[in-house]
């Protein structure tokens, strides 16, 4: 059992913005913050940073480690992060060592919510979850999940162990799981976690129009300039809900993710207090069927939603 809302905290440690953004006590602050406030959901990776997410994740929890569900995750290796480059490995071998790996740099003795990062084309479906249920039976991990499956990928998982919670893309920009793995999931008593749910930004209507080349939506196609023009309009129309509602862009974004079912747990990410609260204040807002259907008709997005071939195959 977790909060409404989880916390992403993929954009502490790079991913977003430029190395002056990434600060380290300010980020232990938020999160520990956001435990304050009732989040129990913490979700970080080995990717990420890479590895000093795991670590600043660590920090902050230090002595609360009861107050929360640590969701980590495995498989998505970095090749280089200047670059943005990673690749998929989720042989066994890649996740026996990796386990232990979050676990020192976490500082915890038990993972609560591991997760395969990404389907690997060159892996067996069953071998890499055997793999995570292995680490269950060893009492290193309480709970698998797994992102970016297919509907078909999480029918193979399932066969092989439970998995109680599975993470997309899914926002009013990105709507593909509405058609498949979200109705999987509520058939199979599973979370669906949606990541990025304020399309990393651009859905609030504040990002900025030029990136840092380490910022990855410097590379990603919605993003680019003659993309983003078309795009702007989706946010006009998300800041007309807002205004009528008197509430944030952010907040009807997420409010809209909420709105889709109660397996349904967002993890927006963040790195200040401000955009926190916010942020948390939207499991309060309720969208009428009016708005909600307001919102269903918004334009689809154009580009697609990522550069890297881990994405482009889910659906
Ligand atoms: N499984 C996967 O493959 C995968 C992929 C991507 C992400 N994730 C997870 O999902 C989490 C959330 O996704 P995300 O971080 O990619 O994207 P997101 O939550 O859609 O957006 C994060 C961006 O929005 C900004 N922001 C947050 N709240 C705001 C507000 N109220 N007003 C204006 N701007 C606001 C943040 O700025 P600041 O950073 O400046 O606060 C950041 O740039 C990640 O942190 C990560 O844990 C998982």
């Amino acid at each position: 059992m977790v909060g409404e809302l989880g916390l992403g905290c993929m954009g502490m440690t790079g991913a977003y913005g430029s190395p002056a953004d990434w600060d380290e006590a300010a980020s232990i602050e938020v999160i520990r913050r956001a435990m304050d406030l009732g989040v129990t959901m913490i979700d970080t990776a080995e990717l990420y940073g890479p590895w000093v997410n795991e670590k600043l994740v660590g920090k902050a929890i230090a002595g609360r480690r009861d107050e929360v569900t640590i969701a980590t995750k495995t498989g998505l290796v970095s090749v280089d992060p200047e670059l943005g480059l990673n690749h998929v490995d989720c042989r066994p071998m890649h996740i026996k060592l990796a386990v232990d790996a979050s676990l020192y740099r976490l500082g915890v003795d038990v993972i609560d919510l591991y997760y395969l990062h990404r389907p690997d084309p060159t892996v067996p479906i069953a071998e890499s979850v055997g793999a995570m249920a292995e680490l269950v039976q060893a009492g290193k991990v309480r709970h698998i999940g797994v992102s970016e499956y297919s509907v078909q990928q999480l029918e193979q998982a399932v066969a092989v162990h439970p998995i109680v919670a599975v993470q997309s893309e899914m926002s009013l920009w990105t709507r593909d799981a509405l058609a498949g793995v979200l109705p999987w999931c509520e058939a199979n008593d599973a979370a669906f976690v949606p990541f990025s749910p304020l399309g990393r930004g651009f859905l609030t209507g504040t990002v900025a129009t030029t990136f840092d080349a380490r910022d990855m939506r410097s590379r990603h196609p919605r993003f680019q300039p003659e993309a983003r023009d078309a795009n702007d309009l989706i946010v006009a129309r998300i800041r007309t809900v807002a205004e009528r509602l008197g509430a944030s862009p952010a907040q009807v974004a997420i409010a809209w993710t909420l709105a889709q079912g109660a397996q349904v747990i967002p993890i927006p990410g963040t790195k200040r207090l401000k955009y926190l609260e916010e942020n948390l204040a939207a499991a309060d807002l309720v969208l009428s069927a009016d708005d909600l259907a307001e919102l269903d008709d918004l334009p689809e997005a154009v580009g697609h939603r990522s550069n890297m071939p881990q994405f482009l195959g889910a659906r």
